[in-house]
């Protein structure tokens, strides 16, 4: 651990909140969270968020709140009416309008919060444009990110905000730092679990953890450009044909892929033995018990994105490895990724593991980097 880069977040750590009475006090949340037909299915990005909501309000600070929702940036409604009912000191202000979001900010007493509309409804907040970032930031004396889930996209609202705010993190994201730091370098012998579909977008960290001497298990559709690169049959299987993968890479020998996988008729075939119309939808029993076998003599497994196709229900690979992790005594263990995490969820896993991690994609990019925009906007 770089512990110059430790120091550093230390001194952007939490605020204390009682400097803060009656200061404009901007906080940025991630509360993109999972709407089935009007319900918000897992609240935790929203939960974790609440106490020092609290704390702020009880020490008279006046809040507004930034958050992101969905990629393409609907309304917040379903999302307000339930924080409105959670903490009824924040009123949802649904408009684009600047200077009717002034008036009411200028109408907010101390305790009081305002949420405004979804941040990627503005025009300039995912292309990041300075001048977007500088009207956020007029609105506030402070600004305190406390969404590392989103902390790996140069937003306006992320990285813009900071360039002209004093600037903190909150509790939220300093519990992710203080744990995933320990991730970079894990004790070992550690074990890597990679899911998804995207290798591209994994690779580095692959390369990364590779080199560090652990071992990576590549599981869902990633570990089919693999094979297809060694020349293996994968069928119809869902594979990424941009990518050209190394020789050194393919054959690194901690690289670990499944020796059997489930096909989507329900059979299951050695990795050798894909027909050519097969598709491949989950890894199979042998794969998931050698690897139970390496999670009980690992120090450290790190798990994020699913092994099997989680849109259409195969989970079992997933779910098998994660009851395992959570049984392992004596082992230090990070999942994160949010279909990862809401199986673990759903088999009430969750308070068995060393941390489990908000962030998925900022999860592993911090992995793989050692840092985040986000990260460098509020240190810089
Ligand atoms: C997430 O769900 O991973 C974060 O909220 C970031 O969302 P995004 O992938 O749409 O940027």
């Amino acid at each position: 651990m770089d512990s110059t880069l430790h120091t550093k977040w230390k001194e952007c750590g939490v605020p204390d909140v009682h400097t803060l009475k009656n200061k404009h006090v901007i906080v940025r949340v991630d509360w993109n969270m999972p709407i089935i037909d009007g319900v918000i299915t897992d609240t935790s990005r929203f939960d974790v968020t609440v106490p020092f909501l609290k704390e702020l309000s009880v020490a008279g600070a006046k809040i507004i709140i930034l958050t992101h929702f969905g990629e393409k940036g609907e309304s917040l409604q379903v999302i307000a009416t339930h924080v409105m009912r959670a903490l009824p000191f924040i009123s949802f202000i649904p408009t684009l309008v600047f200077e009717d979001i002034q008036k009411s900010i200028s109408k907010c007493k101390e305790g009081d919060g305002i949420l405004l509309e979804n941040v990627r409804m503005w025009k300039g907040e995912t292309e990041n444009i300075p001048s977007l970032a500088r009207s956020f930031a007029s609105l506030g004396d402070v600004f305190i990110n406390d969404a590392f889930s989103v902390s790996h996209r140069e937003h306006a609202s992320v990285v813009g905000i900071p360039k002209s705010l004093l600037s903190y993190f909150g509790p939220t994201f300093m519990r992710e730092l203080e744990h995933l730091q320990n991730a970079l370098h894990p004790e070992k012998p550690a074990l890597m679990i990679i899911g998804g579909a995207k290798i591209a977008t994994k690779l580095r960290l692959i390369e990364k953890y590779l080199n560090l001497g652990v071992q990576v298990f590549v599981g869902g559709a990633m570990v089919h450009t693999i094979w297809k690169a060694r020349g293996i049959e994968i069928g119809k299987s869902l594979y990424d044909e941009t990518q050209n993968l190394s020789e050194t890479f393919i054959h690194h020998p901690l690289l670990l892929t499944p020796s059997d996988v489930i096909l989507s008729n329900g059979n299951r075939v050695l990795y050798h033995a894909i027909p050519k119309d097969g598709v491949v939808v989950d890894c199979g029993s042998e794969t998931t018990e050698a690897l139970a076998t390496i999670i009980h003599n690992a120090k450290t497994v790190i798990f994020n994105g699913p092994l099997g196709l989680y849109e259409k229900g195969w989970l079992h690979g997933s779910e098998h490895i994660l009851t395992t992790l959570a049984h392992t005594e004596d082992i230090t263990s990070y999942i994160g990724g949010g279909d990862t995490v809401s199986i673990a969820h759903s088999l009430h896993l969750l308070k068995k593991f060393t941390f489990v991690s908000l962030g998925g994609g900022a999860m592993l990019d911090f992995l793989a980097s050692g840092t985040l925009p986000g990260i460098d906007a509020v240190t810089k």
